[in-house]
């Protein structure tokens, strides 16, 4: 039997999978880090906590599985996208990595679009100058920190990061690589165009690969380190969107995702390149060969979950460790109680600011509707709603770019929750289906890893041995006109707050 490894580098952890070839679990550890928030709008994560949870995920699920090292054929890297990494001639880490929920960069995306122009960048890369992407976030330390920039000779993403301290080699991948805005996304290759009017040299950009093929090994050093062979193939893997598609199926036209984890996504399958002109969801460059994507971006999806329950959940938090059962399981169960529409509370989920489809750094989060006669529990099931007509919004988009959807998977930790599953089946009307695996962004990279070693020939057809179907939430014929109410409100709220956001934004 034949065995790979699949690393998510997340934003909340790290979590390793180790897979046999049929794609059921044989081990699996997750290590948690923080993220830094310096000043309102900035996140950062120190690129050593990546680095430490691979290699102590990695070696814990080696110890635990038991299994022989030279059965082990692969390892697949997945993770959060768009993070800037920054390293010298050395290959030391000159500062924290900045993330992709970090909104710093306005004036760096004004910079990009006098440099450029909008249309431009859009035909180039696929998308328009966006905040949290990797080009305006190197702009920034050019702009801000022009020491750090001068000493700066390679720029990695996070996972490329982790596969620079597996193999030693500077590569990513296309999926990955179209988050980065320096890619010509049509043509999967570097746009030297772009590159040189940003003065970014080309050079410090790693090798492009596509998703399934080999880009280097693992080191004699890092292989006695984790308890593995030397020489083991690592795959290009896929940002974590494009690496999710692949673990839930999603490799043909007419299939898509959503994704609920700290950001939210929903994620169509496209054989030919589709750009949205207004820009308002991503369009990059699929793991699958020769594919591309169309995704559209909650911002805060399970972050505003997270960030309800550290804030207000305290005693759920403490009956769950009584009970011995997840926090967010009893938190699902006290809003379910709560009927549609939250008794007319609304919540905008704009904790990071938002992407899909306003594109606006400066949005924040809105309870809209309070009332005396709410409880926490009407919020809590207003969170969830605020997040599901957000993601809403960007099937929306995908309506008008003439992508049909006709088959949607959930997954990511909201994924796993019915009541949410049951509101986005409501809002998209459509089926809402769950695979059996769980492992996501880990069982895609781990299915990209098989096929890179030769054990399946194609994405396609390791998706097609490995994925199945589980459960399948239907739309309630009633709740579907009573959430369209509520989600045509929502969808007026923002347009009527844009300036109070930009003037908020400005108060010292
Ligand atoms: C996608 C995006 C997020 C990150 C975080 O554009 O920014 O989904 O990949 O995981």
């Amino acid at each position: 039997m034949a065995y790979v490894i699949g690393v998510d580098c997340g934003t909340s952890g790290t979590k390793t999978v180790l897979f046999d070839e049929s794609g059921a679990v044989i081990a699996s550890k997750t290590i948690e880090y923080p993220m830094y928030q310096p000043k309102n709008g900035y996140a950062e994560q120190e690129p050593a906590h990546w680095a430490d949870a691979m290699i102590g995920t990695i070696k814990a699920v080696m110890a635990q599985s038991g299994v022989n090292k030279t059965d082990v054929k692969g390892i697949g890297i997945s993770g959060q996208m768009h993070g800037l990494v920054m390293l010298d001639g050395e290959g030391h880490v000159l500062r924290r990595s900045i993330i992709w929920c970090d909104q710093r960069t306005a004036a760096e995306v004004e910079e990009m679009n006098e440099k450029i122009g909008r249309e431009k960048l859009i035909e180039i890369t696929a998308n328009p100058a966006l905040t949290g992407w990797t080009a305006a976030k190197i702009l920034w330390v050019k702009n801000n920190e022009p020491e750090i920039f001068e000493k700066c000779r390679h720029i990695l993403l996070p996972k490329d990061y982790l596969r620079y301290v597996l193999t030693g080699e500077f590569a990513t991948e296309v999926s990955d690589a179209s988050g980065m805005q320096l890619l010509d996304v049509p043509n999967r290759c570097w746009s030297e165009e772009i590159c040189g009017k940003l003065g970014i040299d080309m050079s410090m950009l790693g090798k492009v690969y596509e998703s399934c093929e080999v880009t280097g090994v693992l080191t004699a050093k890092m292989a006695d380190e984790l308890g593995l062979c030397e020489g083991t193939i690592v795959v290009g893997g896929a940002g974590d969107n494009a690496a999710a598609a692949i673990g839930t199926g999603v490799c043909e036209d007419g299939k898509a995702f959503t994704t609920i984890g700290t950001s939210g996504v929903v994620f169509a399958h496209t054989s030919a390149i589709s750009i949205d002109p207004k820009g308002r969801v991503h369009t990059c460059c699929a793991a699958v060969p020769g594919a591309w994507h169309v995704m559209g971006v909650t911002q805060g999806a399970g972050l505003s979950l997270k960030w309800f329950r550290d804030n207000f959940c305290l005693s759920e938090k403490e009956t769950a460790k009584y009970m011995g059962v997840d926090e967010y399981y009893l938190m699902d169960k006290e809003a379910a109680t709560v009927e549609v529409g939250s008794n007319r509370l609304l919540y905008l989920p704009y904790l990071m600011g938002e992407r899909t489809p306003h594109l606006d750094p400066d949005a924040r989060g809105v309870f809209f509707g309070l009332s005396a006669m709410h409880t926490k529990k009407e919020m809590l099931r207003a969170v969830m709603e605020g997040v599901s007509y957000s993601l809403r919004d960007c099937v929306e988009v995908f309506r008008e770019m003439d992508i049909n959807v006709s088959d949607m998977m959930a997954c990511g930790g909201g994924g796993t929750s019915a009541l949410w599953r049951s509101m986005l089946a409501d809002l998209y009307s459509c089926p809402v289906k769950t695979v059996t695996s769980k492992q996501g962004p880990a069982l895609g990279v781990a299915l990209l890893a098989l096929t890179g070693a030769g054990i399946y020939s194609s994405v396609p057809e390791a998706c097609a041995a490995v994925v199945k179907t589980d459960k399948i939430q239907q739309p309630d014929p009633e709740n579907v006109p009573q959430y369209e109410k509520y989600y045509q409100l929502y969808r007026e709220i923002y347009p009527a707050l844009k300036a109070e956001f930009a003037k908020l934004a400005s108060l010292d």
